[in-house]
């Protein structure tokens, strides 16, 4: 049986990959910052530098997950820290315990952000190729993929996965766009002209599968839906499948940056992202199309 080892698999994304690597067989493991009494569950601490060897040694593969949430509180210093260790130094961690370890580990998967292109809204349809931009959000996934990367220097397979913003039943951000349009207050955000790469949950657990199933797959990839919309073409979509009107003026930017300080960018900034590059190692979305996708989840 192939083990696989999901940090921060508690979350949206690791909780749904472990129904659909369990299904296919898979025996999955999780490392968590909360001990439990569940046999599959390890227990890990970044601040003491301490992983569970078990976790490590059972492990054929890694899919890196955990990260404090990007859109929970406001980016002051300390929380853009946090943003950043969570996920660096949690992959320096891996990398330490697995060189001593488990050297032999068949691959690593980890999580990116498409924020890595930068908060910027163009038109430029952006693939793997491009530069990062400048900016914090850039900053995080430029930071989390070079510790990624490590595992390359130990001749590991390494995958990373550079994901849009995760479509999904439950507590995803879609959730939280639905609900004022669902209350008849739907409405786009500054300008709304801003492009919101999104993936259903489905395919980017899919994606990951697809990762760990191919062995040629190596390197970065763009897990976002084929099809780009921009804000204010998503809320007129919801509206429209949940029969509501859609009227009102745009939310100025400046009540989101006032709310939310600098985080507001993730909602007021965006361009087109690729897909193109996974398409081609034979990956098939099942929701290529939004209106499809929200009519699975919201409908
Ligand atoms: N959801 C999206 O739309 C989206 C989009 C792009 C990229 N991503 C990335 O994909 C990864 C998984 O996303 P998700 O939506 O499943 O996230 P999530 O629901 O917030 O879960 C992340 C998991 O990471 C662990 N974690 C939280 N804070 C941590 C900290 N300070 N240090 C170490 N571990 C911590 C937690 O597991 P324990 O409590 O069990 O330790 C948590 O369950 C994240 O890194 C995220 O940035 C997500």
């Amino acid at each position: 049986m192939t083990n696989i080892l999901i940090t921060g698999g508690t979350g949206l994304i690791g909780q749904h990959l472990y129904h659909i690597l369990t299904k296919k067989g898979y025996k999955v493991l999780v490392l968590s910052r909360t001990k439990n009494e569940n046999p599959t569950s390890f227990y890990w601490n970044i601040d003491k530098n301490y992983v569970d060897k078990q976790a490590i040694i059972q492990a054929d593969y890694i899919i890196h997950l955990a990260g404090a949430n990007i859109a929970k509180k406001r980016w002051i210093k300390s929380r853009k820290q946090l943003l950043i260790d969570s996920r660096v130094k949690t992959a320096n961690l891996l990398f330490e315990a697995v060189k001593k370890w488990n050297p032999s580990l068949k691959g690593f998967i980890s999580a990116s952000g498409i924020g890595y292109y930068g908060a910027i809204t163009t038109t430029k349809n952006f693939t793997e190729e491009d530069k990062p931009a400048n900016d914090f959000i850039s900053k995080i996934c430029v930071e989390w993929e070079k510790a990624s990367n490590q595992f390359k220097t130990l001749n590991i397979r390494t995958v990373i996965l550079r994901t849009g913003v995760v479509f999904a039943k439950k507590e995803s951000a879609l959730q939280k766009i639905v609900m004022p349009i669902k209350f008849g207050f739907g409405s786009a955000i500054g300008t709304g002209k801003q492009f919101m790469p999104w993936i259903h949950i489905n395919d980017l657990s899919n994606m990951y599968l697809h990762s760990i199933e191919n062995k040629n797959i190596t390197g970065i990839y763009n897990a976002v839906a084929p099809e780009s919309v921009t804000n204010k073409a998503l809320s007129k979509t919801i509206a429209t499948i949940l029969k509501k009107p859609f009227w009102l003026p745009n939310i100025p930017s400046f009540l989101f940056k006032l709310g939310f300080g600098e985080m507001a960018v993730i909602l007021l900034k965006g361009s087109k992202i690729s897909s193109e590059k996974i398409e081609k190692t034979g990956f098939k979305h099942q929701f290529k199309k939004l209106e499809t996708a929200l009519n699975n989840l919201i409908n």
